[in-house]
C-alpha cells in the first residue's frame, strides 16, 4: 500500500470518544483512552483487528448539547477528552502504529457558547453580528420563514436582547454560520490549517453538503405525503425541503477545502453527504476529483428491507455511477443509525453484512462496537441523552448506538470504573473484547480476518467487481486484480442455498469460520453463510 493511497486501500474505524475507553474515571471515554486501545486496533499482528485509519467524532471544547457537535473552540480539546498534548500523543502513537488520523469539523454550526456566537449575539452591530444567520421578524412578528429544526420544533430562536431570529438546522444550541460571510469563510479555513500542521491525515466534514444557504432563505413547500402521526414538534419531517438543504454553490467552496488538503501530503477530505439522488451524490467528488476524496455512501444503512437484490442494486448503482478515476466507499454503521447487528435481523447477518463491508471496491467504514456485533441498546427513558430523542420521543433517540464498547467481562465492562455517561449492555459479560478474542468462532475473529485477508489480498482491496447472476437470497461478486480472483457469495436468508462455482477452488474464509480448502462443483451456502473463495 503507498501512502498515498491510504484512504483508498485501508479500513476505516470511527470512534465515538465519549464511548470508547475512559482512562481517568469520570464515565466518559477520552483520547487517552485511544492512546491505550491503540494495539487493539492495529499493532501490526492478525492478532489485532487491522484498522488502517481512525475518524474521531468531536472532542472540542463543548458545552455537549449535541454531544460535541455544537463546537465552543474548533482549535483546542475539551478537558473531558485530554488537551492537546495529549492530541498530539495520540497522532504520534498513531502513525507509529501506521494508524492515519481523521478528525471530525463541523462547519455549519459552531456552538452557542462560542466566543463568536456570543460577540455575535452582543449587538446588531458587533462585527460578527453577520457570522451567523440573523432575521428580522415578518412584519406580522412571524419567523423569518417555516423551515423546522431536525431536532424539533422551529429553526428559528428568537434572541430578545437585539430584536431578531437566529437559524438553527440542529437544536437552538447550535446556531448556523454564515458562510457567505468572507470572515467565516477565511476562519474556518485556518481551523483546517491548524489541525493539518499539528499532523492529521484528513477530516470528516459534518453535514459539508448544507453549508450554503439558498438566497432569500424562502419557505419551504409543505409534504402533502408526510406521516399525519408525526410528533407536532417534527415541522421539519413534514416539509419538502427545497431550500433548507444543498445549495450548487457549496462545491466551489468544497473545492477550496481540497485546495488546502492537497497543500499537504496524503491528506484525504471525507464528507457527510446524505444526497439520495446517486446523479447529485456523485458530484461531491468534484468533476475533475477535485472535491471529497470521499463522500460517504450510507445506502446501506437506508437500505430498508436487508435482502440480497436491494443490497446487490446499491452496490450495482455504485459501480455505475462512481467515476472511473474516483473511487466508492461503503459505511454500515454509525453515532446516528440503529446498529447493524438489529437493523440487519441477527448475529448471522450481522456477520453477513460484515464480510460484504470488507469485500467490495471500495473503502469501508466500520463503526465502533460492530466488530463485537453490539445491538441497538434500549435506553431506559429516564436515561436518554441525545436531543432529538429528548425532543421528538424515545424512538428517535440515537443513545442505542452509542453505548460504551465492552472491553471485559469486569465491572462496567472494563469501560470505566464508574457509572458510565450510557448504560452498558447487558450482554457485556459475554459480548466483550477479551471474551470473543479468545474465542476463535467470534465475530470479532471474524472482522480480524476479513481486515486482514482485504489487506494482503489485491483483488479484495483493489481489484474489479464483476457481479454475478444467482438464485434468490445470495449476493455474489468476483473481485479481481492481475491474475488473481476472488469469488465472494453471501447468502442473505437463513436458509441454505447451492451455490456453483465458476471453477475450482480454495475456500479462504466462511462467515461461519469452520471450513477452508479445496472446493469445486457446487457447494452449499448455508443459512446465514457467506464464503471467499479464491478461484484458481
Ligand atoms: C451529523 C452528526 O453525525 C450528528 O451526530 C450531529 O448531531 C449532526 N450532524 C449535527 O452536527
Amino acid at each position: 500500500m503507498t501512502d498515498a493511497q491510504w484512504w483508498k486501500n485501508g479500513t476505516v474505524y470511527q470512534i465515538y470518544p465519549r464511548s470508547f475507553k475512559d482512562s481517568n474515571g469520570d464515565g466518559i471515554g477520552d483520547l487517552q483512552g485511544i492512546i491505550d486501545k491503540l494495539d487493539t486496533l492495529n499493532d501490526g499482528t492478525e492478532n489485532s483487528l487491522g484498522i488502517d485509519a481512525i475518524w474521531i467524532s468531536p472532542f472540542y471544547p463543548s458545552p455537549m448539547a449535541d454531544f460535541g457537535y455544537d463546537v465552543a473552540d474548533y482549535c483546542d480539546i475539551d478537558p473531558m477528552f485530554g488537551d492537546l498534548e495529549t492530541f498530539d500523543r495520540l497522532v504520534t502513537e498513531a502513525h507509529q502504529r501506521g494508524i492515519k488520523i481523521i478528525i471530525d469539523w463541523v462547519p455549519n454550526h459552531t456552538s452557542d457558547q462560542h466566543p463568536w456566537f456570543l460577540e455575535s449575539r452582543s449587538s446588531r452591530d458587533n462585527p460578527k453580528r453577520d457570522w451567523y444567520i440573523w432575521r428580522d421578524p415578518k412584519p406580522d412578528g412571524n419567523r423569518p420563514n417555516n423551515w423546522g429544526s431536525i431536532f424539533g420544533g422551529p429553526a428559528w430562536e428568537w434572541d430578545e436582547a437585539t430584536g431578531q431570529y437566529f437559524y438553527h438546522m440542529f437544536v437552538k444550541q447550535q446556531p448556523d454560520l454564515n458562510w457567505a460571510n468572507p470572515d467565516v469563510y477565511a476562519a474556518m479555513l485556518d481551523v483546517l490549517h491548524f489541525w493539518f500542521k499539528r499532523g492529521v491525515d484528513g477530516f470528516r466534514m459534518d453535514v459539508v453538503y448544507l453549508i450554503a444557504k439558498t438566497p432569500g432563505l424562502p419557505d419551504n413547500p409543505l409534504d402533502p405525503d408526510a406521516d399525519p402521526s408525526l410528533p407536532e414538534d417534527d415541522i421539519f419531517s413534514r416539509q419538502i425541503h427545497l431550500y433548507d438543504g444543498a445549495r450548487p454553490e457549496v462545491h466551489e467552496i468544497i473545492k477550496d477545502f481540497r485546495r488546502i488538503s492537497d497543500q499537504y501530503d496524503d491528506r484525504a477530505l471525507i464528507g457527510e453527504i446524505w444526497e439520495d439522488d446517486i446523479e447529485k451524490w456523485v458530484e461531491y467528488y468534484g468533476e475533475n476529483g477535485d472535491e471529497l476524496q470521499l463522500p460517504f455512501n450510507f445506502r446501506f444503512i437506508q437500505l430498508q428491507k436487508w435482502a440480497a437484490d436491494g443490497a446487490k442494486a446499491i452496490v450495482d448503482m455504485m459501480e455505475g455511477a462512481v467515476p472511473s478515476a474516483a473511487w466508492p466507499n461503503y459505511v454500515l454503521g454509525n453515532h446516528d443509525r440503529t446498529r447493524p447487528a438489529t437493523r440487519v435481523g441477527g448475529q448471522g447477518q450481522a456477520r453477513v453484512a460484515g464480510m460484504m463491508l470488507l469485500t467490495l471496491r471500495g473503502t469501508p467504514t466500520l463503526y465502533q462496537g460492530d466488530e463485537l456485533g453490539m445491538l441497538e441498546a434500549k435506553i431506559p427513558v429516564d436515561k436518554i441523552q441525545d436531543p432529538w430523542g429528548i425532543n421528538l420521543g424515545p424512538e428517535r433517540t440515537r443513545d442505542g448506538c452509542r453505548t460504551p464498547i465492552q472491553w471485559d467481562g469486569s465491572n462496567y465492562a472494563g469501560f470505566s470504573t464508574v457509572e458510565p455517561w450510557l448504560p452498558i449492555q447487558d450482554d457485556y459479560t459475554w459480548r466483550n473484547y477479551a471474551d470473543m478474542s479468545a474465542d476463535s468462532t467470534s465475530i470479532l475473529a471474524l472482522y480480524k480476518k476479513l481486515i486482514w485477508l482485504r489487506k494482503k489480498t489485491p483483488a479484495l482491496n483493489i481489484g474489479s467487481y464483476t457481479p454475478l447472476n444467482m438464485p434468490d437470497g445470495i449476493f455474489a461478486y468476483i473481485r479481481a486484480e492481475g491474475g488473481q480472483r476472488v469469488l465472494v457469495a453471501l447468502n442473505f436468508t437463513a436458509e441454505s442455498k447451492p451455490l456453483s462455482l465458476p471453477g475450482i477452488g480454495r475456500i479462504l474464509l466462511s462467515t461461519h469460520l469452520d471450513r477452508q480448502g479445496a472446493v469445486s462443483g457446487v457447494i452449499e451456502l448455508r443459512g446465514d453463510e457467506g464464503v471467499i473463495v479464491a478461484l484458481d
